[in-house]
């Protein structure tokens, strides 16, 4: 392969403006070249993300540069309050600069950082096409990279259809009339946050992981409290419904937040859902669904379209976002590779 002679790959600086303009350019460029609405995230959640510090989770960035011109970017990810085994990394470098090794170098770069930040795994997801052989899947196995786990990403449309709502909110009801819902817009209220994150951290173990190792969350009121931070600093919102039972406690959640203010972007990304073992089988993760698309429509009426990925084997939790109009957009590989 032809290679680019003068490569460097240095930490980008997210305090200098114009770099990043340019690395949220060209992080855009090669994330939409093959599917051309493609997700991607806004300039400013990266300068969010980069110039926090001490969070739950910290992210670096790294910028290859061909003399002075910058030709792609790697992200390592890495939570700092659990799994602390394993971190992931992103890369990406527009096809313009393409299969000239950048995307080589700049994951092996990325793979050092996580081996310094003390990680034995690295993750990495990426489209790999309908088939679920091509995209970018032959770039990560070529790097040693294995698929853990097949994702699938859907969309569904709002407003949603209003019969398909109440329909659903009505089967929802006649099963759930023994718990409390509430529904949250915006950060998540102290008095709530203990019985959130008494959900919330079961999410990685209680969600289908493939091949993923995957531990219960750590995070207390301090780690939610800083992401509801980044979150405003990112210009999201959070929107939060959760299902109490008889006794006050929390047994079930779904959490969405809107796209940020500075991408030109409808969206809403939906993040968990988790009902506890011993409460499913009561429609209670419906019923949270269809109260999270009523208050999402009310306070967002601008907001076009939510976007939610599952592994293709959850089946309880695709079932849901089927009955609730949510179409098939594309597939992605999550790949894990052994660092050392
Ligand atoms: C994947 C990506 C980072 C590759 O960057 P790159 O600089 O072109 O990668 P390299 O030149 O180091 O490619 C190394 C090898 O990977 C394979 N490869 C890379 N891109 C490929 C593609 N689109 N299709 C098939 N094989 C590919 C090839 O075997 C290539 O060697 P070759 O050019 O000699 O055939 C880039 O296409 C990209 O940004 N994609 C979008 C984001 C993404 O999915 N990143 C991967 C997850 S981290």
């Amino acid at each position: 392969m032809p290679t680019i002679g003068d490569l460097t790959i240095r930490p980008v600086d997210p305090w200098d403006e114009h770099e990043m303009d340019v690395l949220q350019d060209l992080y855009v460029e090669a994330q939409r070249a093959e599917v051309p609405d493609s997700r991607v995230y806004s300039r400013a959640d990266s300068v969010a993300l980069l110039r926090r510090t001490g969070g739950p989770t910290s992210y670096h960035a790294f910028a290859a540069l061909a003399g002075d011109t910058m030709v792609g970017q790697v992200w390592t990810v890495a939570g700092t309050t659990d799994n602390v085994h394993r971190g992931r990394l992103w890369a990406w470098v527009p096809p313009r600069h393409g299969r000239r090794g950048v995307g080589t170098a700049l994951v092996r770069h990325g793979e050092q950082h996580l081996i310094d930040l003390g990680r034995r795994t690295a993750l990495t997801q990426t489209w790999i096409g309908a088939d679920g052989v091509s995209g970018y899947r032959p770039f990560a196995e070529r790097l040693g990279y294995s698929l853990a786990q097949t994702h699938v990403e859907r969309r569904q449309q709002l407003p949603m259809d209003e019969a398909r709502l109440a329909r659903l909110e009505a089967e929802a009801t006649a099963h759930t009339a023994a718990y409390t819902f509430h529904v949250v817009v915006g950060p998540i209220p102290a008095e709530l946050a203990p019985g959130y994150l008494g959900v919330y951290n079961l999410l990685d173990i209680e969600s289908p992981g493939g091949d993923v190792e995957h531990e219960e969350g750590r995070w207390t009121a301090a780690e939610l409290a800083d992401q509801d931070e980044e979150l405003s600093e990112q210009g999201r919102t959070r929107v939060t419904v959760l299902a109490s039972d008889a006794t006050g406690v929390v047994v079930a959640y779904s959490c969405a937040v809107t796209g940020p203010a500075d991408l030109d972007d409808p969206v809403v990304d939906q993040r968990g859902t988790l009902v506890l073992r011993e409460h499913r089988g009561h429609r209670l993760g419906l019923a949270v669904k269809c109260r999270l698309t009523r208050a999402l429509q009310e306070r967002f009426p601008d907001r076009t379209y939510v976007r939610t990925t599952n592994a293709e084997t959850n089946a309880p939790m695709v079932a849901i976002n089927e009955a609730m109009g949510f179409e098939v957009h594309s597939v992605e590989g999550e790949f894990q590779h052994r660092l050392g």
